[in-house]
């Protein structure tokens, strides 16, 4: 049944019969991500000072440059003598980069924005495309298959952001001193939040929580098919998670870097 069935399908590159506006959230998201890749090499490369900023004793750390593992004595690494490029970003955002670059979510976005396959639901895609065919997840995209990996790498990143939120709520100066909230707390808070949806909403973990399992019958199968229910309803808007997420990478940097170099200024708001 079917079998010979031609679709309207108007041929060459964006050619089709939609008459939405059906090019500009890809092309929203294609500027969106080039953007964000153009910050961070900024970041990392160009400009790494301002990572932070202190408040009555209190530090606020920028999501980029967290966790800044320069400064741990971690494997002595905060007597490293390392060479003057290497910054904690360098270090650590191998993690997040890969976390976020093999999302199935994110897949789907550049799939679409960055090699147009598919461009859009019934919109033509370019001929090179067609003539090499879907090949699967094969050469450089078999990375896609360590998705799993990265995410339990994530989650241990996950937990330092909260650590890092109880720094910006500790203060101990002459003026200020026990535990409050500053306006870097809101912002550190709130991009620690959105990444915790992010990441509890992902497919893989759905995946761990119970998805693997054939039945959720008895026992801690029972608790991991509720479990699997649960991140099944915020899997459905992972896609916002991933945007508001990194948006606020990026906001709390610039917040950071702002506060940093006196052109914005941080207040505790209250102190216990
Ligand atoms: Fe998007 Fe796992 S599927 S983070």
């Amino acid at each position: 049944m079917g079998e010979g069935i031609k679709l309207p399908v108007l041929n060459g590159l964006g050619r089709t019969n939609r008459i939405d506006n059906w090019w500009s959230q890809p092309m929203a998201m294609g500027i969106g991500l080039t953007a964000a890749l153009l910050y961070t090499f900024w970041r990392l490369f160009l400009y790494d000072a301002d990572i932070s900023y202190a408040l009555h004793g209190s530090t606020v750390m920028s999501p980029i440059f967290s966790p800044n593992v320069l400064e741990w004595n971690l494997f002595g690494l905060n007597e490293w003598n390392h060479p003057e490029w290497v910054n904690a970003a360098i270090l650590v955002l191998w993690i997040p980069f890969g976390f976020r670059g093999t999302c199935y979510y994110m897949r789907r976005v550049y799939y679409r924005t960055f090699f147009a396959s598919p461009t859009a639901c019934w919109v033509d895609e370019p001929d090179i495309n067609k003539a090499i065919g879907y090949k699967g997840e094969k050469r450089l995209f078999i990375f896609n298959n360590l998705h799993r990996y990265f995410l339990y790498a994530a989650m241990v990143i996950l937990v330092i952001k909260w650590w890092d939120v109880t720094h910006t709520m500790h203060f101990h100066s002459a003026t200020h001193d026990g535990y409050g909230v500053s306006i870097g707390t809101f912002v550190m808070g709130i991009e620690a939040f959105l990444l915790t949806m992010y990441v509890t909403s992902c497919h893989a973990l759905r995946h761990l929580a119970g998805g693997m399992l054939d039945r959720w019958t008895t026992g801690i199968s029972r608790v991991r098919g509720v479990l699997f229910g649960k991140i099944s309803v915020l899997n459905r808007s992972h896609g916002f998670w991933f945007w508001t997420s990194l948006i606020f990478v990026f906001l709390g940097d610039l917040w950071v870097l702002a506060v940093a170099e006196g052109r914005l200024s941080d207040m505790v708001l209250f102190v216990v």
